[in-house]
């Protein structure tokens, strides 16, 4: 079994990010061991027994507890300022669970309408299925927040900065409407990032992340995480994800855990990419519209200054010309891969409105801004001059 040593609270994000959780066996090896092990040997009958119920801690069957997914785990929590994590096998079963582990028959959910097309999905169209109806809301608008809460409403749920358009919501007064309705605000910080954003002091009650995306961020695995008290954990999500299985693979919890070890070094440089990039775009004649949220024109600044310590590793902007002027630049892009993942060490490109929200009449897109001319942008790590060259050589084509 191994053995942790409990590292200090005090530690800054990028120290936490290469130590917090990690346990070592009996070979105290440097490296994060990998535990490829569905289940776990007893010392006899009775420890099996005693294992089961709880009674004393150890590792049961790797659907719900395993070595490396608990230092994985750990390490965000500890990252997160969380008091316990649970993993998943996507960022889709996190958002999943933190919902349905929140709501029963008759209550009611409020969210914002500008989500990840799965995410609004889950909630416009799963979710009433089970007799938990939604209203959708603009997340700019705190009046509609409230207004929208019944007296069954036990879940608010957001995503800040939105997909894709990168709007800023203000976590704290949301939170704020939420608990004072008796509900709970759950916030997804995929796009933040929990190294600019940190939902939980400001509020929220349950963070989740897809680790597909910058936590992984060499675009090798899929995974999910959820983050709250250790009372809500256990109350609200243990006995779910026990017992309905969207467990993340032990193989893929370490690869996040190496991840983890350069998070930080990867996201300030993809930030200040993706930061070079909007500037050299701005006012550039084939675009219509730039929204970046670490430029002083984001339309929610002031959210951003309040609430976030750096701007994204992604922008979006709308070319001129429709979908036919974003498809002509887009064609027109040799460095820059056409995908639809984020956060990712290569630099990627999406068309929102043939991928992610596709499901979406245009009629609800053209209410989100999502405009048949929009792309998202997400920073890799290649030489920020090549990127922002591929881009204009892109624009020229349009
Ligand atoms: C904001 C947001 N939440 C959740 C997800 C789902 O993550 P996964 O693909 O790991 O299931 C995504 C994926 O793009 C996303 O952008």
């Amino acid at each position: 079994m191994p053995t942790s040593k409990d590292r200090s609270k005090t530690y800054r994000p990028e120290t936490r990010l290469v130590h917090a959780g990690t346990l070592r066996s009996q070979f105290n090896e440097m490296s994060e061991a990998l535990f490829l092990t569905q289940g776990y040997k007893y010392e006899s009958a009775e420890d099996c027994e005693l294992r089961f119920s709880g009674k004393i801690p150890g590792y049961v069957y790797s659907r719900y507890s395993n070595p490396t997914m608990d230092m994985f785990e750990k390490r965000m929590a500890a990252l997160e300022g969380a008091e316990a994590a649970r993993s998943t096998a996507t960022g889709m079963a996190a958002v999943t669970a933190a919902l349905m582990g929140l709501v029963k028959m008759g209550d009611h959910v409020v969210a914002a309408k500008a989500l990840f097309g799965s995410c609004r999905w889950v909630i416009e169209d799963w979710l009433p299925r089970f007799g938990v109806p939604c209203t959708l809301v603009d997340g700019k608008d705190l009046k509609a927040w409230k207004s929208a809460v019944r007296k069954e409403t036990k879940v608010f749920f957001m995503e800040t900065p939105t997909n894709p358009t990168l709007e800023v919501y203000d976590i704290a007064a949301v939170a704020d409407i939420a608990h004072n309705a008796g509900a709970r605000l759950v916030v997804d910080n995929v796009f933040a990032t929990p190294l600019y954003q940190s939902p939980l002091p400001l509020g929220a009650d349950v963070v989740v992340y897809s680790a597909t995306k910058h936590i992984d961020g060499q675009g090798r695995v899929l995974g999910g995480v959820i983050l709250a008290t250790e009372k809500l954990i256990l109350d609200n999500y243990h006995q779910l994800l026990r017992q309905t299985g969207p467990s993340l693979s032990p193989f893929n919890a370490w690869v996040m855990l190496k991840g983890l070890e350069t998070l930080s070094v990867r996201v300030t440089r993809q930030t200040e990419t993706a930061g070079a990039a909007a500037n050299a775009l701005a006012g550039h004649k084939k675009i219509v519209r730039l929204i970046y949220p670490g430029r002083k024109d984001h339309p929610q600044a002031d959210i951003v200054a309040k609430q976030m310590k750096a701007g994204s590793t992604l922008c979006a902007f709308e070319i001129k010309g429709g979908k036919e002027g974003a498809f002509r630049f887009l064609n027109g892009l040799e460095l820059i891969g056409i995908t639809n993942n984020l956060g990712d060490s290569k630099s990627l490109i999406t068309h929102p409105t043939t991928t992610t929200h596709q499901r979406l009449t245009p009629e609800q897109r053209a209410e989100l801004g999502i405009g048949d001319g929009l792309v998202r942008f997400s920073a890799g790590l290649e030489h920020a001059d090549d990127l922002i060259e591929d881009l204009l050589a892109a624009l020229d084509k349009v």
